[in-house]
């Protein structure tokens, strides 16, 4: 059976039974559209791991004289896609442009996350029907999350006629066609597979950046929390095999990378769907050890998952950076509940004293929602008391945005806007403070420190990472771009650490 065919037909969307007071749109585009309710459907079928077949003949010379840009929101997973169509599009012999007026194709990969994401994109799009106007044959499209879910497309279809081609996050390796569909018809080109593709292997992929590589070890997520659109657009876990992932990071440090960023929407859960072996997170990142490049960590973890053999490997060190991310959302094991996170405030905290006992100079980040429905004062005083405990070195902070579909869309939203953002203010001043003490008691150490390249607002000063993934500033010849070196820390701040080179690292 062929990836195409089964997904093609598993995931066609009947319009006609989604709600009735949606206007039926189907008549306007070509393919298929998504249905969250399809979306929310977990199979027990196994994974199908494919081969990519490659860019039909016919289509390799489709970007001949042609420009594509990309616009890319999101994650990490989302940056990482980015990097794989841009292989297509070079494969079919486009050429890339950062100026809007000359591309023959623009495409916004986009993010669900939040609404204010899903408000940037439509802006834009909103914003190119001038251009789309004047340049009629310009290719529009938009791929990624916001391509899953059912009420945007129809959006798309109702306001946003001026756009050319949708397709999701399943079918990145259907660009080829999608996009000479695009090209020769003259309607809108909708492929949206609603049930999650299987795997794809060996897909065409243009890394951005020189010494870090991202790379998936899997895909999807099967953990639903109340508040999280993820599950819907990324749909089921899906891990790709051990010796891919392992052959991938072989070749990548071959290559010269530096670090290997390994990725998932929870690496916690990988292996967990395959059937005939035993081999979780903690027995792959073994083994990824022992390859020889530098520097490796993961995102993004979820702590129910995240077990003690895991815990005792990251202790082996070696290539496994010091720095780990994970989620807690909240504080209270009240909210959590009602989060579905399955875990509790004690469990989260037990968990960090394992993490910290194995690894006393781990750093901990994390990512808290503040004003999720029915969130008391109280409730909020416990997340930040928890923040206090585990003492993270830096955070990414949100206020809920409600996600349709989602089951916390349905729960009252009662927390008053004024009240979210000042909650969200007190976070980001308690995590700046922490960040900045622990920051402090860097002043005076020697760091390991990778190299990246030259600081943003003056190339005479250069910036690199810390084991622990901080930002250090310091002057040093260009030549040591992409080395590991030994800097002293002279002067910490909350965001930046600045010092003096102390000597090339050795590793
Ligand atoms: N509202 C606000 N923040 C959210 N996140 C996920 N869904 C929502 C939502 N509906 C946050 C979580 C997650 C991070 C990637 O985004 O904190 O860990
Ligand atoms: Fe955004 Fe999540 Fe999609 Fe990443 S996977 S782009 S964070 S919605």
């Amino acid at each position: 059976m062929t990836h195409e065919t089964k997904n093609n037909s598993a995931s066609s969307v009947d319009l006609k039974s989604a709600p009735k007071k949606e206007k039926d749109y189907s008549k306007y585009f070509s393919g298929t559209a998504p249905s969250l309710k399809d979306a929310k459907k977990r199979t027990k079928n196994g994974i199908e791991y494919n081969e990519f077949e490659g860019i039909p003949e016919e289509l390799q010379e489709l970007g001949k004289g042609r420009t594509y840009l990309i616009r890319t929101y999101g994650c990490q997973a989302n940056e990482h896609d980015t990097e794989t169509i841009i292989g297509l599009f070079q494969a079919m012999n486009f050429t890339e442009t950062e100026e809007e007026a000359e591309a023959d194709v623009i495409l916004f990969n986009t993010c669900a996350v939040r609404e204010g994401a899903e408000d940037k994109v439509f802006g834009e799009i909103g914003r190119l029907k001038a251009l789309k106007k004047e340049k009629p044959e310009l290719i529009l499209g938009v791929c990624g999350c916001m391509s899953q879910e059912e009420a945007v497309v129809n959006r798309i279809l109702k306001s946003y006629p001026h756009v050319d081609l949708i397709f999701g996050t399943h079918n990145i390796h259907r660009l080829p066609v999608l996009l000479r569909d695009a090209f020769f018809n003259k309607e809108m080109v909708i492929e949206v597979w609603s049930k999650e593709g299987d795997v794809v292997e060996n897909m065409p992929k243009v890394r951005k950046e020189g010494l870090r590589a991202w790379v998936n070890i899997m895909y999807g997520c099967d953990k639903f929390c109340t508040y999280c659109i993820v599950p819907y657009t990324r749909g089921k876990e899906r891990s790709r095999r051990p010796e891919d992932v392992l052959a991938e990071v072989r070749d990548l440090a071959r290559q010269g990378y530096k670090e290997i960023f390994l990725l998932g929407q929870n690496v916690n859960a990988y292996g967990k769907d395959f059937t005939d072996i035993e081999y979780g997170f903690g027995d792959l990142m073994d083994d990824v050890r022992k390859i020889d490049v530098p520097r490796v960590r993961f995102t993004t973890s979820h702590p129910r998952d995240f077990d003690d053999h895991l815990i005792e490997v990251l202790a082996k060190k070696g290539n496994l950076m010091e720095y780990i991310h994970l989620p807690m959302q909240s504080g209270s094991t009240e909210v959590l509940k009602r989060m579905a996170r399955k875990y509790t405030r004690e469990q989260y905290m037990e968990l960090v004293r394992k993490i910290k006992a194995a690894i006393p100079d781990a750093v901990l980040t994390t990512d808290i929602i503040v004003g999720f429905p029915g969130e008391t004062e109280e409730q909020f005083q416990e997340t930040m008391s928890l923040v206090e405990e585990v003492g993270f070195h830096s955070a990414y902070t949100f206020i809920y945005s409600p996600r349709s579909g989602t089951p916390a869309a349905g729960m009252e939203d009662n927390v008053p806007e004024a009240e979210k953002k000042d909650r969200l203010q007190r976070l980001i001043s308690l995590v700046n403070r922490l960040g900045r003490e622990q920051n402090e008691n860097l002043r005076g150490q020697v760091v390991e420190v990778l190299v990246e390249g030259e600081s943003k607002n003056n190339p005479d000063v250069l910036m690199g990472r810390t084991r622990t993934n901080k930002i250090v500033h310091f002057t040093a010849p260009k030549e040591m771009i992409g080395q590991l070196i030994h800097v002293t820390i002279t002067e910490p701040q909350t965001w930046i650490l600045y010092g003096e080179v102390t000597a090339k690292a050795e590793v």
